[in-house]
């Protein structure tokens, strides 16, 4: 099974970014812990951050055809980004909305997710184990 991994804007500055929302753990630490996860269970990962929208799209676009699901925390873009939709919606592969923090219990503009309906499920409030709870759900369903 070979999944892509895809984080948007100041993900790359976890660890530094809002420690009492997002703990002391780097941005490292959570590749280390999804790609330990995923050589034990024999997946193959592929993880990508950009801090663009654009570069989002170009990396979905580039690369989902090589992949048999995607998992995706668009960071802020989750919020109002309909080119990550469009994005979503053209790709044939299940798609999983991931967040580290709980989304629900934070201010307002966090509880929309325009890219909710374009994804297969949404994980959130588990931290670093949101993208392994994602990765396990689309190795049932891939199976
Ligand atoms: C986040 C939640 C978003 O609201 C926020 O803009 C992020 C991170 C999360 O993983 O909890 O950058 O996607």
């Amino acid at each position: 099974m070979n999944i892509l991994i895809v984080n948007g804007p100041n993900l790359n500055l976890l660890g530094i970014r809002e420690p009492e929302i997002y703990g002391r753990k780097t941005y490292q630490n959570l590749i280390d812990y999804i790609t330990d996860y995923c050589t034990y269970h024999n997946i193959n990962i592929k993880i990508y951050q950009s801090n663009f929208e654009g570069k989002i799209i170009d990396i979905i676009q580039e690369n989902y055809d090589r992949f048999d699901g995607l998992i995706i925390n668009p960071a802020a873009y989750t919020h109002y980004s309909y080119a990550i939709y469009d994005c979503l919606k053209s790709i044939s592969i299940p798609t999983i909305e991931v967040h580290l923090s709980n989304i629900e219990d934070r201010e307002s503009f966090r509880k929309i997710s325009v890219i909710k309906s374009a994804c297969i499920a949404q994980i959130y409030g588990k931290g670093f184990d949101s993208y392994i709870d994602a990765i396990k759900l689309l190795q049932k369903r891939i199976k």
